[in-house]
C-alpha cells in the first residue's frame, strides 16, 4: 500500500531548498522544476527511494530514469570513467538539456538504471534544480512528474494534477522555459546514436564532437517490435490526451478546410493550430505557436495536449511542424500523442 500525501507547493527560496533536500535525503520524493519539463525527483544511489518514484508515475519497471547532477564531479556517483565524447558535450550544452547515457559505474542504484550496464546523466539548467542537487548533495534521479503515458508537465499545477496526494512536495518555477524533454544520447558505441530529439539538434552534436551521430529510426517510426530497442522509454505510448489525435500535414488553408469539413459532422473537436490559423477554424482551436517559431511550438505543446483534455475534447487534429531543427523533437512527441496517425495532404 503507498501512503497518502496531502501534496504542498511551495515557492522556491531558500528555506524550500532545504525541506526539499531533507525530504530527499530521506529517501522521499519531491516534484522539481527543470528548464525542459518538472522532475520527479528521489535519491539516485537509494533502491528503495527510487522505486517510490515506479510507484508514483505507475511507470514499467524496465524503463530506466535519467540522473541528476549539479557538477561534473558529482558525475563519479554514476559512472567509473568519462568518456572524451562526454566531457566535450558538458562543456558546451551544460547545464542545459542534453542527457548522455554512459557506462554505469560508481555507486548508483539498478532501480534508476532498471537493471542496464549503462546510465543516463544531465545537468538540468534551472537554478532551483541546481541549488536543491546541491543542498542533497546527492545526484537525484528524475523521470518527468507525469503519470505514464500522459503529457510530460510543465507547470507545478500539471505536476499537482497528476501527483497530488502521490507526493509530499511539489517546487514552483513558473512554465518550462524549452518544454519538451532533453535530447537523450547514447555514447556507448563508436558512433554516437541520438535516442530522442529535443532541444539539442543533431547538427549542433555533431558540430561539438566533430563526428556524424545517428538518428535512431525509433525517433520518427513507430517501434514494430522487430527492431532492437535502445531506449526503452520510446517503445510505449507516451504524451497522450484522452483525445484521439491525428496529425494533418497541410497549408494553411488545406488544413483548416479539412478540420471544418470534420467539425461539420462532428462536435467536441478541435484543432492544434499556429496562430493566425484561430479565426479561421469552425471548432475550438488551441494556439501552440508561430509556425516559425520552433521554440515557441515546443514551449507550448504539452500544455495544449493537457487542455484537449480539460475541455473534454474527444478527437484534435493538429497541424504538422516544420520537421527540422528543434521542429523535430516537437513532431516526435506529437506522432506518440498521435498515435503515429498522420494524414497528409501535400503533394
Ligand atoms: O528533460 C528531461 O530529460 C526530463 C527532466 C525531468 O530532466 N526527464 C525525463 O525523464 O524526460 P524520462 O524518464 O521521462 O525519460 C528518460 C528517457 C526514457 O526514454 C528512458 O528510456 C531513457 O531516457 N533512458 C534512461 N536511461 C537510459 C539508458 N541507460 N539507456 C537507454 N535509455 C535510457
Ligand atoms: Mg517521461
Amino acid at each position: 500500500m503507498s501512503n497518502y500525501y496531502k501534496t504542498k507547493i511551495l515557492q522556491p527560496c531558500e528555506s524550500t531548498t532545504q525541506i526539499a533536500a531533507n525530504l530527499l535525503k530521506k529517501g522521499e520524493l519531491v516534484a522539481i522544476p527543470t528548464e525542459t519539463v518538472y522532475g520527479l525527483a528521489a535519491n539516485a544511489l537509494s533502491n528503495e527511494a527510487v522505486k517510490k518514484i515506479f510507484t508514483a508515475k505507475n511507470r514499467p519497471q524496465d524503463n530506466p530514469l535519467i540522473s541528476h547532477i549539479s557538477s561534473i564531479e558529482m558525475m563519479d556517483f554514476l559512472c567509473d570513467e568519462i568518456p572524451e565524447s562526454a566531457l566535450k558535450l558538458a562543456k558546451a550544452f551544460w547545464p542545459g538539456p542534453l542527457t548522455v547515457i554512459v557506462k554505469r559505474g560508481g555507486k548508483v542504484c539498478n532501480t534508476v538504471c532498471a537493471g542496464l550496464n549503462t546510465v543516463a546523466v544531465r545537468m538540468p539548467n534551472h537554478p532551483v534544480a541546481l541549488d536543491i542537487i546541491s543542498a542533497a548533495g546527492l545526484p537525484l534521479a528524475a523521470p518527468s512528474a507525469n503519470l505514464s503515458g500522459s503529457p510530460s508537465p510543465t507547470t507545478a499545477n500539471h505536476v499537482f494534477n497528476d501527483m497530488n496526494g502521490k507526493i509530499n512536495l511539489i517546487v514552483n518555477g513558473e512554465q518550462c522555459e524549452v518544454g519538451l524533454e532533453s535530447s537523450v544520447i547514447s555514447l556507448i558505441d563508436k558512433t554516437p546514436i541520438i535516442l530522442r530529439p529535443g532541444f539539442i539538434t543533431k547538427e549542433q552534436i555533431e558540430y561539438v564532437l566533430n563526428q556524424e551521430v545517428i538518428m535512431s529510426d525509433s525517433a520518427m517510426c513507430e517501434n514494430l517490435g522487430n527492431e532492437k530497442v535502445l531506449s526503452p522509454g520510446m517503445k510505449y505510448r507516451h504524451y497522450s490526451p484522452k483525445a484521439n489525435v491525428t496529425i494533418i500535414n497541410a497549408s494553411t488553408q488545406n488544413f483548416c478546410d479539412y478540420v471544418n469539413n470534420k467539425a461539420k459532422a462532428k462536435n467536441n473537436i478541435a484543432a492544434l493550430c499556429f496562430d493566425g490559423e484561430e479565426h479561421k477554424l469552425d471548432c475550438y482551436a488551441i494556439v501552440i505557436g508561430k509556425k516559425d517559431d520552433q521554440n515557441q511550438l515546443a514551449k507550448n505543446l504539452f500544455s495544449a495536449l493537457r487542455e484537449l483534455d480539460e475541455k473534454n475534447i474527444k478527437t484534435a487534429y493538429a497541424h504538422c511542424p516544420n520537421i527540422e531543427g528543434v521542429g523535430i523533437a516537437v513532431y516526435n512527441r506529437m506522432l506518440r500523442a498521435a498515435a503515429f496517425k498522420v494524414v497528409n495532404l501535400n503533394d
